[in-house]
């Protein structure tokens, strides 16, 4: 059996074909940064035009590269939410009309599960239950996983994401887009300790997280040292501010599996490719005893591989096969 997986919610145009033992034979990803970076941020309405643009042919090239035709196709899988309105209408309604033209099942999948289910893509024995943090441009959440389908969200942002967070100061100091990236490279040989921030504290001992702080004190630093790329210790005011948004990340997640007492924990979505963070995280797992699981570079970023893994998983262990033209697609949680 082969699943075809489409996914549109933010600024990546993505095909993947799986076949039914999670095994990814093409995983096509086309990314807009170019057509967001002169305005250093997603532009909601570029995106879904370019989307229309790019679909065709991503879901073509995937196809090709899996050296299969689209009669191949036993199942479509497709990101219905949460997202960009307008960019997952465009791959829910081109998912829509292949599987009721080649009369074949459409499985609907959640973007926010599919980036946890990428992990499962790579490691089949995952010990429930398990603590996921969730890190993107525009989520930031804490997820305990009683088994693989029973997820339950347990902190949030109460502002912005940190990706978010992490591309507004790259913004605001002309990095470049995105600016997570940018700042992880950069970051790498300064000092994290040069600069002080505070963390964020929430007076009501919830596991939320929230950035909005931090970003204002970082923009703070900013205008009173008068920190540009020819500041002398530019690198140092980087590797800092990474630093806090990593801290506060940890510290709400060590919260949290003190609390949940999970077993194994799970680290997934645009930002778990900073390399910092892995290796954090990786040392909170080690202090708490516990296994910890990050998917490899490619599959932490938004792709739809991680979301025809979700509809595989649906299928095996939940028996979902159906087509509904009446799916919709829900912005928010
Ligand atoms: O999961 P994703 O592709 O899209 C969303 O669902 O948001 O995540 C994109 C986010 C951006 O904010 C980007 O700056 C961040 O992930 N990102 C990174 C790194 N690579 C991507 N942040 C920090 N370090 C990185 N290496
Ligand atoms: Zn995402």
């Amino acid at each position: 059996m082969y699943i075809l997986g489409i996914e549109t919610s933010c600024d990546e145009t993505s095909a993947a074909v799986l076949d039914d033992e999670l095994r990814i034979i093409s995983n096509v990803v086309l990314s807009q940064d170019e057509i967001h970076a002169p305005y250093g941020g997603v532009v909601p309405e570029l995106a879904s035009r370019q989307h229309i643009v790019s679909i065709g042919y991503v879901v073509d090239e995937s196809l090709r590269r899996a050296e299969l035709s689209i009669q191949d196709i036993d199942v479509y899988a497709v990101t219905q939410g949460p997202g960009l309105i307008g960019s997952l209408l465009v791959g829910l309604s081109f998912a829509k009309g292949l599987a009721f033209y080649f009369e074949k099942p459409l499985i609907p999948v959640d973007h926010l599960e599919a980036h946890i289910h990428s992990v499962f893509l790579e490691n089949k024995k995952i010990p429930f239950p398990c603590l996921a943090l969730l890190v993107s441009g525009g989520h930031t959440s804490l997820f305990f996983l009683e088994e693989k389908f029973q997820n339950q969200l347990v902190g949030k942002t109460r502002d912005d994401a940190a990706g978010e967070a992490l591309d507004k100061i790259a913004k605001y100091l002309d990095l470049g887009y995105p600016g997570g990236p940018i700042i992880d490279k950069m970051a790498e040989k300064g000092n994290s300790q040069k600069f002080d921030f505070a963390l964020p504290h929430m007076t009501d001992q919830s596991l939320d997280f929230s950035f909005s702080g931090l970003k204002t004190a970082a923009l703070r630093k900013i205008k009173e040292g008068r920190i540009t790329r020819s500041h002398p210790l530019f690198i140092d005011f980087l590797a800092s501010f990474e630093n806090a948004v990593i801290r506060a990340l940890l510290a709400n997640t060590d919260r949290a599996t003190k609390h949940f007492k999970p077993r194994s924990l799970i680290l997934c979505g645009g930002v778990a490719r900073n390399k910092k963070l892995r290796r954090d995280f990786e040392d909170m797992a080690r202090k708490n005893r516990l296994p910890s699981f990050i998917p490899s570079l490619d599959l932490c970023t938004d792709n739809a591989a991680m979301v025809a893994a979700l509809a595989v998983e649906k299928i095996h262990d939940l028996g979902e096969m159906s087509l509904s033209l009446d799916l919709n697609a829900y912005p928010r949680l």
